[in-house]
């Protein structure tokens, strides 16, 4: 191969940049001229093409977002957007693409491998809802984000002896919520995967009142009840359950949206290496002539597993975790 493009697309998620980094000198060292696609399949359709040199990648390795800007196109989904795609890919003489995102992006990568480019995934989605990876990049920095939030939160929850609910995104997938209400040591995490009864959420806040506690956090993922926009009368999740609590219990209840704040900020150091070693990675498989993989990491081994089997499946949440979130808020 002398030619690779490289996108990033749908939601950005910190250390998509040190992919794009990672992509980008990679390439490079292996005397292979990389092409920066901009706004995602957007940018593949409307030929927003630039070269990569490793200056243009240069400062960027802390910088949250995606300096080549991402976009959630509906036009790819269409057979002409994806012709137009193809023809540019074929004009600017791509030999195979890097795509860096979750699981919508992955969806266009393999329409793309169905009309015959070579496309290697990387997994970026704060969700981190993908399978083939134990962690998806973005995940760790957003989750950091949430209990830095949870943490002052808690100093205030404590000053007013007051019920917080703190909603935190996830539009299918309750990680977020359960690894930040885990860390960030909440009474009850509510998230879409696991059936839950408000009833018990209450009973639960008055037991631990009745045990001396003066405050209750309750996290809960924006798609705790189905994808968020579809909650009952258009309430977010966080507001449907603050009112509720606060109707059942007559307790002073609060709620925070936490929103696309998640979403942005420095990458942990721990996604900038996962970054920087998926994308070196697909990379390396791209120019072996593979094709249609998603890269990963599993217990800390690098892996590459078929897009096509990933894309079907829902990735599990750890319900030991889950019960021991409960357990540690329950004396
Ligand atoms: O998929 C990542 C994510 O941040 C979800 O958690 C959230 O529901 C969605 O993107 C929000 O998308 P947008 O930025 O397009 O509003």
């Amino acid at each position: 191969m002398k030619c690779i493009g490289v996108l990033t697309s749908g939601g950005d998620a910190p250390g998509m940049n040190a992919a794009i980094r990672a992509v980008v000198r990679a390439g490079l060292h292996a005397q292979v001229k990389v092409i920066g696609i901009r706004r995602g399949y957007h940018g593949l359709i409307h030929g927003e093409f630039e070269e990569m040199t490793p200056r243009s990648v240069a400062d960027i390795i802390h910088r949250g977002g995606t300096v080549l800007r991402t976009a959630r196109s509906e036009e790819f989904r269409t057979p002409a957007g994806r012709q137009l795609a193809l023809d540019n890919i074929r004009h600017h003489q791509l030999e195979g693409l890097v795509i860096i995102g979750g699981g919508g992006s992955m969806r266009g990568g393999l329409a793309l491998s169905d009309l015959g480019v070579p496309v290697i995934g990387v997994p970026a989605t704060i969700d981190n809802d993908l399978v083939g990876t134990d962690l998806s990049i973005g995940f760790d920095t957003a989750t950091n984000t949430v209990v830095d939030a949870i943490n002052k939160i808690r100093d205030t929850a404590t000053s007013h002896e007051r019920i917080y609910v703190v909603e935190v995104m996830g539009r299918d997938s309750g990680f977020i919520a359960l690894h930040a209400g885990l860390a960030g040591g909440a009474e009850s995490i509510l998230v879409p995967e696991i059936a839950f009864d408000l009833d018990d959420v209450c009973g639960r806040i008055i037991d631990g009142y009745e045990r001396g506690k003066a405050h209750s956090i309750i996290v809960v993922a924006e798609g705790a009840y189905g994808s968020p926009g579809t909650a009952k009368n258009g309430e977010s999740a966080g507001f449907r359950v603050g009112k509720y609590i606060r109707e059942k219990t007559g307790f002073e209840t609060r709620i925070t949206v936490l929103g696309h704040l998640q979403r942005g900020g420095t990458p942990t150091v721990q996604d900038r290496i996962l970054a920087s070693r998926l994308a070196a990675y697909a990379v390396e498989l791209l120019l072996a002539g593979k094709d249609r993989l998603l890269t990963g990491m599993i217990d800390n081994q690098l892996r590459a597993t078929p897009l096509d089997e990933i894309l079907g499946q829902t990735k599990e949440l750890d319900r030991n975790m889950y019960e021991l979130a409960n357990v540690l808020a329950s004396v």
